[in-house]
């Protein structure tokens, strides 16, 4: 049955063409001429149920989710709060790899690819606990192990084997004890998430998320993610996400929590209408609204996805003639931290430097403006903390780097070299979070995110 499944893919994509020549005739495949002598050829497809697109799909995909896995595997992170989540997830795994089991019929239609996914989000769960415990207990490496273990497990599932389903199914049930061991340990762990008792960024941890984006194409470069940086009630875990391959903004993808975005099970999907759509990717969600540049008339946008109601404002003395290093028409860039709400742009006016103004959200207006001494030109991005600006520039393809801040409190600028890895070289979107003390980036369609170190002297 199988080899002639894998022969359709063979016929149906040419990336599987890998398929030996003899599974042709050990199939069963007959062969007639037809009405009008043409040739036809049936074949015999014993389960139509069969996820050929899924899996010739996953076969595109499956080489960088594998490289992703080692990437992952060399990194040490810091721990963001989500055990339970994880713990859920693992447990809906194991429920899953039972049901297969006991079906043995219906064990083509594991998707191996969210498997993939999963593992992988333990294997960065693991390395955050070890890092924010900074522990050297053996569990990590034993954890590390596993996780790997099963990700060679799960590769060679793709065989079909079955014999391999109750191995996977023992591994998970160990995994769980393993996590839920580490659940204890987790407690001690007190963030200080609003407080702005610091000096400023004392440093960026290393890449923390590193997932291609909804689309599973590279291909949308122009984008952004993150979540909401003040949450209206029912939506505190809601993330969201849009890119476009070109640097306009069509759509705004919103899902309930990290798992669906990660599954890429989207609760809604605002498709912008005629006249509202974007430019740049500088947008961000705050109070359950997406503020975001239009460029008819250019002007600053907010889509109010409670009221899924759309509303701007010109700020006349932005110009259009100055973006950021890495894309074009980013010429208002929104941000947000522990004050509120802000946008940064350049003006005829400022000779293209950096403004900040702090927007007043019930306004929807500028309250006050900064001067800044960073060339926008110059700047890779920007992004508010504690009502300082920090702009970031390139040092080389994996490295970034914030080499500028302007504090709006004391109207004091500072050179830094403060320096972070990227996982590719550009980015279209990079913003804090005050609600996770995170930075979320969009970097070449992949999701990247860092948890940021702040002196106390
Ligand atoms: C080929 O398919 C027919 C049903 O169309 C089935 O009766 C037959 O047993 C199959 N032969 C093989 C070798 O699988
Ligand atoms: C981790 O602990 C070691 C000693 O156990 C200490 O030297 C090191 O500074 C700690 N690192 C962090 C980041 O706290
Ligand atoms: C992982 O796999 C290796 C080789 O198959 C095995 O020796 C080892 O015991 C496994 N480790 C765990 C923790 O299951
Ligand atoms: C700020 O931090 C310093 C040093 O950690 C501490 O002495 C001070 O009491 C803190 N102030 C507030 C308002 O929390
Ligand atoms: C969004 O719309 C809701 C319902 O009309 C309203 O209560 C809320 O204040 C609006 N939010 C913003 C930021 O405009």
């Amino acid at each position: 049955m199988l080899p002639i499944l894998l022969l359709l893919l063979s016929v149906l994509s040419p990336t599987l063409a890998w398929i030996p020549v003899e599974d042709w005739e050990s199939g069963n495949v007959t062969a007639s001429v037809g009405e009008s002598g043409q040739c036809v050829c049936h074949v015999y497809l014993p389960d139509t149920t069969f996820p050929a697109d899924r899996v010739q799909h996953m076969q595109q995909v499956s080489k960088d989710l594998i490289l992703e896995v080692e990437i992952q595997l060399k990194k040490m992170v810091s721990y963001e709060g989500k055990l339970e989540v994880y713990l859920k997830q693992l447990k809906d795994l194991t429920v899953r790899v039972t049901i297969l089991q006991t079906s043995a019929d219906n064990y083509i239609k594991l998707d191996f690819e969210l498997l993939r996914i999963e593992l992988r989000e333990f294997e960065i769960l693991v390395s955050q606990l070890k890092e924010s415990l900074n522990s050297s207990s053996p569990i990590f490496d034993s954890l590390y192990t596993e996780i790997h273990n099963m990700t060679l497990i799960v590769n060679q599932l793709e065989t079909y084997d079955k014999s391999n389903l109750e191995v996977i199914r023992i591994e998970f049930a160990k995994l769980q004890r393993k996590l839920e061991e580490c659940q204890k340990e987790q407690d001690l762990i007190t963030p200080d998430i609003g407080n702005c008792n610091h000096t400023g960024i004392l440093s960026i941890s290393k890449p923390m998320v590193v997932q291609v984006n909804a689309h599973l194409n590279a291909g949308y470069q122009f984008g952004g993610w993150g979540k909401d940086s003040k949450p209206v009630r029912g939506y505190e875990s809601m993330y969201f996400y849009g890119a476009y391959t070109s640097a306009a903004v069509y759509n705004f993808y919103l899902y309930s929590n990290y798992e669906n975005l990660i599954l890429r099970s989207a609760f809604k999907n605002h498709a912008i209408p005629n006249g509202w759509v974007g430019a740049g990717n500088n947008y961000i969600v705050h109070g359950n609204s997406i503020y975001y540049q239009i460029n008819t008339p250019f002007s600053m946008s907010k889509l109010n996805l409670t009221s899924s109601r759309y509303e701007y404002r010109v700020i006349p003395s932005a110009s259009q003639r100055f973006s950021y290093s890495y894309s074009e028409n980013q010429n208002l860039d929104f941000a947000a931290d522990e004050n509120g709400l802000w946008v940064m742009y350049a003006s005829e006016d400022s000779k293209g430097k950096i403004v900040v103004a702090k927007l007043d959200e019930k306004a929807f207006g500028i309250a006050d403006e900064w001067r800044t001494g960073a060339f926008k030109q110059m700047a890779g991005n920007a992004f508010m903390v504690c009502g300082v600006m920090y702009a970031t520039r390139s040092v080389d393809l994996n490295t970034e780097e914030i080499y500028y801040a302007y504090d709006t409190k004391t109207k004091e600028e500072k050179h830094l070299n403060i320096h972070f890895q990227k996982f590719q070289e550009k980015y279209t979107n990079l913003d804090y979070n005050p609600t996770d003390q995170k930075l979320y980036m969009y970097n070449n369609g992949y999701y990247v995110s860092y948890n940021v170190r702040f002196n106390k002297e």
